[in-house]
Order: structure tokens, then sequence, then C-alpha cells
């Protein structure tokens, strides 16, 4: 009875951020398993912050407003991006509007319209979100994201209780390579875009949260999201792939963060459910 009474009188222990952050949102069916999904996650794990990265989230390619608005309305707090952000023609109008919660990768070259990071204020605290995306393994020749999250660090920094990466990229020598870069730096390095969830989620030396890459919000018997018979007959005829996305049950992939206001995570956790 006296341990009961000394955990209800226990000073409140709710950890100092805890955020929930989507890996690639897949189209219709990604959204709709979202939307199924958050209000559960809402309730069962109460996250300050929700995000996803959104670079599929119109068809598999891009972003459109209807898109955007439908996750956005679902509960999902800020979209971050990666390669796919130009298939749509309606994301330089989004991107270019400072209110809408979107971002894209800082180091793509100059000139492009939208932010690479946002700080946002989340009851008091400050949580600075950075997108970066990747150079090996990828079709464009971007600026380079060490030097990237170096400039926005010195920036803005110091105005911020938590830090978070949106690390968008292919190859997981150069994903761990930032994660060990940014470590002690930043509260969390989040791998996206290869659309399949690594088990190496972990606190690295100096406590910053990493995880190659997070998975997907997608159909589950798919390549990648897409329909697999065509995937399938373009390795097999080496012919040009057309891109259809899959259908039936969607794997939500997500990770559970739990920041502390020093730049360092007490846990990170891969949420993981089948969604019918
Ligand atoms: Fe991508």
């Amino acid at each position: 009875m006296a341990t009961l009474l000394a955990q209800r009188d226990a000073p409140e222990t709710r950890p100092f951020m805890k955020i929930i952050f989507f890996g690639d949102i897949i189209g219709q069916p990604g959204r709709q398993a979202i939307k199924k999904i958050l209000p559960q996650w809402q309730k069962k794990y109460q996250p300050d912050l929700v995000m996803a990265n959104g670079e599929n989230l119109a068809h598999g390619l891009g972003i459109t407003e209807k898109s955007l608005k439908e996750v956005l309305a679902a509960g999902i707090d800020l979209v971050t991006n990666g390669d796919h952000i130009w298939d749509q023609k309606e994301a330089k109008r989004l991107l270019a509007d400072k209110e809408i919660p979107l971002i894209r990768p800082a180091n793509f070259p100059p000139g492009l319209p939208g932010q690479g990071y946002r700080l946002i204020e989340v009851r008091t605290k400050k949580i600075l979100v950075i997108n970066l995306i990747g150079r090996v393994f990828m079709h464009q020749d971007y600026d380079c994201p060490f030097r990237k999250a170096d400039e926005i660090l010195e920036e803005k920094g110091e105005e911020a209780d938590v830090i978070v990466v949106d690390w968008h990229a292919e190859a997981s020598s150069e994903k761990i390579c930032l994660g060990w870069y940014l470590d002690g730096r930043v509260s969390a390095v989040l791998g996206t875009h290869t659309h399949i969830p690594t088990a190496d989620a972990r606190l690295l030396t100096q406590g910053t949260a990493y995880i190659s890459d997070i998975g997907m919000v997608g159909p589950r018997n798919s390549s990648l999201g897409a329909n697999k018979e065509l995937a399938i007959e373009s390795f097999l005829r080496q012919t040009k792939f057309e891109y259809k996305i899959a259908q039936g049950p969607v794997e939500v992939n997500a990770v559970l963060i739990e920041a502390d206001q020093s730049n360092q995570a007490e846990k990170i956790e891969p949420l993981r459910e089948i969604v019918a």
C-alpha cells in the first residue's frame, strides 16, 4: 500500500519532449493508415509533436495541397521531404508559403523555394527540425549535408531546446556517418527514403537518437510501396518501371523519441503496426 501511495504522489515523470516521427507516407493507402493509427497513438503515447516525411504523399510521387491537408488534418504537425518534392508542380507554391508546415532538404542548391529547417514552439519549448538529403547513390548533385548541418546549427542551434534531423538518404554508410558527425549536437538523426525499416535504432555514444531508416507508411505486399509485379517486370525485362501504388494491408513505421533539454535523447523506440 505504501508503495502504491508513493507512486501516486511521485512528481511528474513525463519526458521533456515526446516526438513521433513517421517514415515516408506512400499515397492514398499511407494517408488512410495515418488517419486510422494516429488517433490511437495520440492516446497511447501522448506525443508533444508529430512529424512525417511526405515526399510520396501524392500517388507516391511528391506532394499536393489536397494530400498535405489530409495528413495535417489527421494530426501531423510538420511534413519533411526529399528528392521527390518537385514531382508535383504545386510543391513550389506550397513551400513558398511560410505559414504551411512543410519543409524540404536544406542542402538543395540555392535559389529554390522553401526552407530547409523550421523552429517550432510547443508549450514554450523550441524544437528545431532540420531536413537534409544525402549525396551517395542519389540522382542529383546536392550541396554537402554535413557542412549544411553545421551552418544551420551555428545559426539556429542555440535557440532550440530539442533538435531533430530528417536525414533523407540512400547509403547506410553516409547515413551513419552523419549520425556520428552530429552525435551530441542534436537530439535525433532519423533516416528516411529507403522505405525499409532498419534494426539499428539506438542512442549513439554522445546521446543522439539514431536510426538508419524509419521505414515507410505504405502497402506491405509491394516493392517499397509500389506494385510488385510491375517492379519485377522492370528488373526482368530491363524496361522502364511503370509506377503504380500497391494495394492491401499497410505497414506503419515510425519512431517514438523522448528527448531531454541538452540535445540528447533518453529513448528511441521503433513503432510498427500493420493496418488492414
Ligand atoms: Fe526519397
